[in-house]
């Protein structure tokens, strides 16, 4: 039987004709249709953004000074602890309803012992936005790679690899700082084996079962992070972050590492980082039922912006597609370095 005949023996109705009939002339879907005009493409659109699905990373250094920029990434600032309450009021006027946020400490040492004190610049510029803002969720990114003089995100230890569990207890610690201090969320980032479940524990026992956690549940070791380095201040003195990172290659361990997450009790999952990883994130959606974020790093960031910057594309344009392309894919909330500017395009 050739195609077309093959064809018309699916459509219904057609199997009851006669074998005359059959050479009717096919029905023709013409995907344009519903492509004509603006209002047609609006009612069939499947997905949309809006200013509540971005989460706003903000780097706060230690001291009142002015911000400084980022060479790296045009646009976005080192704030300080007395520019950060006007750039969280600025946030939540586009629209914005969470902001997670990264410190840069004066003093750093082996252990990150900063972001250990309820006096240190985690609990202080939590603080800090929290009166600011009341309303906004504040989410504390916990690691100790902005904290610690090596760069490494945890303990080290005698032959200079992270030790594992010792991180575990100074993760604890670090989330009892942030949650004390005023944060609505925890999302520890470190991708130490068995995160979730520690700091479930303790923040459950120390009278914070209501805090959600989101966990950086697939964290890849990527390249895309070079300008959040020199952001955050926390390029590796030596070595690299493969052994606790995960491997680019591979698509199947995401998985495990994210359904792992949610076993041990992840509130929201994270695919990090986002553009290069669709297919992760696509792939995640399918197999949980938790919130995802994706989390557009720094490197993706500074790609479209300095492109932009040498007017080799629009910047709006490209940002919006590519913050849509997470929706499309499956995430619920997306980490933009873009995200006042994109909300405000919504809000329009
Ligand atoms: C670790 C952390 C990193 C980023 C967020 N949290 C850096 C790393 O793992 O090396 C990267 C974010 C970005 O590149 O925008 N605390």
């Amino acid at each position: 039987m050739d195609r077309v005949r093959q064809l018309k023996r699916h459509i219904p109705g057609v199997m009851e004709k006669s074998a005359a009939d059959l050479d009717m002339p096919l029905p023709e879907r013409r995907m344009r249709r519903l492509r004509r005009t603006e209002n047609l493409r609006d009612l069939v659109r499947e997905t949309a953004l809006s200013p509540a699905d971005f989460i706003y990373p903000l780097f706060v250094a230690e001291g009142k000074g002015e911000k400084t920029p980022i060479g790296s990434m045009p646009g976005i600032f080192r704030e300080s602890e007395a520019t950060i309450a006007a750039i969280a009021k600025d946030a939540a006027q586009s629209g914005l309803k969470a902001v997670m946020l990264f410190g840069i400490p004066d003093r750093k040492d082996s252990i990150g012992s900063d972001s250990l004190k309820s006096d240190g610049l985690l609990a202080r510029m939590i603080q800090r936005v929290k009166e600011a803002c009341p309303d906004m969720v504040v989410m504390a990114d916990l690691c100790f790679c902005e904290y610690t003089d090596h760069g490494h995100c945890g303990v080290l230890d005698k032959d200079g690899h992270v030790d594992n569990d010792a991180t575990l207890n100074n993760l604890g610690q670090q989330a009892l700082v942030a949650v004390r201090a005023g944060a609505d969320l925890v999302a520890p980032s470190g991708m130490m084996d068995g995160t979730v479940a520690a700091l479930r524990h303790v923040l459950d026992s120390g009278g914070f079962s209501h805090i959600p956690l989101m966990a950086y549940s697939t964290k890849f070791a990527s390249h895309f992070y070079g300008p959040f380095r020199e952001a955050a201040g926390c390029a590796l003195g030596k070595g690299n972050r493969k052994t606790y990172q995960m491997d680019p290659a591979n698509g199947r361990e995401a998985l495990l590492e994210s359904l792992q997450d949610e076993a041990e009790g992840a509130d929201i999952l994270m695919v990090k980082p986002g553009m290069p990883y669709l297919d992760v994130l696509a792939r995640l959606r399918e197999a949980t039922s938790l919130p995802l974020a994706a989390y557009q790093v720094s490197g993706e960031y500074a790609m479209i912006r300095h492109a932009a910057l040498a007017g080799a594309l629009n910047e709006n344009d490209v940002m919006m597609e590519s913050l849509l392309a997470f929706k499309r894919a499956g995430a619920d909330l997306i980490l933009s370095y873009f995200a006042p500017q994109a909300a405000r395009l919504l809000g329009r």
